[in-house]
């Protein structure tokens, strides 16, 4: 069962050849994929061979498989992990029941729905990141860069196989549309904002890939505990590629923050107009892209009270994050949990019933987790002596969607007047002119072995090759 058949069209350890229908709608299906790359996927790539990993096998050993290869030849295809024997719902109204196999008819559309929505941030995210690879600061990047841009596609192919399998007509024309959809489109655009945003730098783009590839996670892992079984195990399984994003975002903005207190020594200062004289990027703007990429991306965990999360829930449709590890009763009617609103100038908290608050949860989950990282860059400011700490914005600021949509806080969670925001949220998130600096050193440096002026070289290659490795051929 883990084993990969790469001897067909489509790569697969869903016996894909037993069920001919299905075959021929999903190689139906990938002519229209390879056009969707090529239109839309990494600028100017076609001609480059690229050193990446595949999946040969879907055990945590024989993971990977890595070689030069040329990305719109990826080997793109639909990789379950193994179904676990008499697996049983383990949450919700249906605890205790036998997982499902197939989609029970009153949860279709609202299986349909997660699906696909889930699935629309795959490709939405390889759009936005489509013009970095001109402007990467090293070829260790670049390749990094295009191995997320594959594995978002497969994301997508494991998406659209389920949609195909298991929903029918309707599954068919959802997976077209998820190709016929674009990030930042006006007509038809992609189905969460944060998806249609521009990530216009290679900052941009290691804060995105360490926040909101994190919300990838946290909303895979309350997938992977679904009563859905297909949709549990190919989301453990897309998992496993979403650690190498968050890890690329994290080394990314580490090593950002390391050449910058490197050059705060070497020059003796801390002073923002020296050090971008210098070309580095200052700690205060480093904060600002921190504090606009977690408050955009706790947006995406959806409003703070929704019954659409208890339905998810109560049908078993969406597990919390390691359900399976709480010892509570996993139905939780008649649990409470406390949420944040604005009354009367000042945050308070309300306690709401926990099923309607499922979104909070899985968000505050998501903001304990990614605080770690923080942690972990403010370790190479303070190795390098220099008193400055990075941190989390609070949880209310500059938040667009919930009980907090629009409220006024200051990162540091003080509630403030308009007049006070509008004079000082220059402090808090980029501006224009911090963009345009970090704009202007975007510079193509693709050497093997070299790195741009503004970041510092990683500690190691991929797969245990040196750092100077050629890790793209560009031909
Ligand atoms: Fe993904
Ligand atoms: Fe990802």
């Amino acid at each position: 069962m883990s084993g990969i058949n790469y001897s067909e069209k489509i790569p697969n350890n869903v016996n894909l050849s037993e069920d001919r229908t299905l075959q021929r709608a999903l190689e139906q299906w990938q002519p229209n994929f390879i056009n969707w790359w090529d239109d839309m996927g990494p600028e100017g790539s076609t001609d480059m061979d690229v050193y990446l990993r595949t999946a040969v096998s879907v055990d945590p050993q024989g993971w990977a498989q890595f070689g030069h290869v040329k990305m719109r030849d990826y080997r793109w295809g639909v990789f379950l992990n193994p179904g676990e024997q008499d697996r049983k719902i383990h949450f919700g109204d249906h605890i205790g029941e036998k997982a499902w196999q197939d989609v029970p008819g009153e949860h279709r559309a609202n299986l349909r729905r997660i699906i696909v929505t889930q699935g629309d941030t795959e490709p939405a995210s390889v759009e936005q990141q489509r013009h970095l690879g001109l402007t990467a600061p090293s070829m260790y990047d670049l390749r990094n860069l295009f191995q997320i841009n594959v594995e978002e596609g497969r994301h997508l192919w494991a998406m659209v196989y389920l949609l195909h399998k298991y929903f029918g007509k309707d599954g068919r024309e959802e997976a077209d549309a998820l190709l016929q959809r674009n990030s930042g489109n006006e007509d038809n655009p992609r189905i969460l904002q944060a998806f249609n945003e521009k990530t216009p730098d290679w900052l941009s783009f290691f804060m995105f890939t360490y926040f909101t590839d994190r919300d990838g996670k946290f909303q895979l892992c309350a997938l992977a505990e679904s009563a859905f079984d297909p949709l549990a195990r190919t989301t453990k399984f897309m998992l496993t590629e979403e650690a190498h994003h968050m890890f690329v975002g994290e080394s990314g903005v580490s090593r950002t923050i390391q050449r910058t207190v490197d050059v705060m020594n070497q020059l003796k200062t801390d002073d923002v107009a020296k050090l971008r004289a210098a070309g580095v990027i200052d700690l205060p703007t480093i904060q600002r892209y921190i504090n606009f990429h977690f408050s955009v991306t706790i947006d995406l965990f959806g409003a703070d009270q929704s019954s659409n999360a208890a339905t998810f829930y109560s049908s078993g449709l969406k597990g919390r994050y390691e359900e399976g590890k709480r010892t509570d009763d996993h139905v939780l009617k008649g649990n409470s949990y406390k949420i944040l609103s604005v009354e009367d100038g000042k945050l308070v908290e309300k306690e709401v019933p926990m099923l309607n608050a499922l979104n909070e949860v899985l968000r505050d989950d998501y903001i304990t987790d990614s605080k770690g990282g923080i942690d972990r860059w403010n370790r190479v400011i303070s190795k390098a002596g220099i008193p400055f700490t990075l941190t989390a914005p609070h949880k209310a600021f500059h938040r667009n969607i919930g009980s907090l949509a629009g409220a006024k806080v200051t990162p540091d969670g003080r509630v403030v007047s308009n007049e006070e925001w509008m004079a000082k949220v220059g402090e808090w998130l980029p501006t224009n002119e911090d963009r345009a600096y970090v704009a202007s050193l975007m510079g193509r440096c693709v050497e093997p072995g070299k790195f741009a002026n503004w970041i510092a070289p990683p500690v190691m290659g991929i797969n245990r090759q040196p750092v100077d490795f050629d890790y793209v051929r560009f031909n």
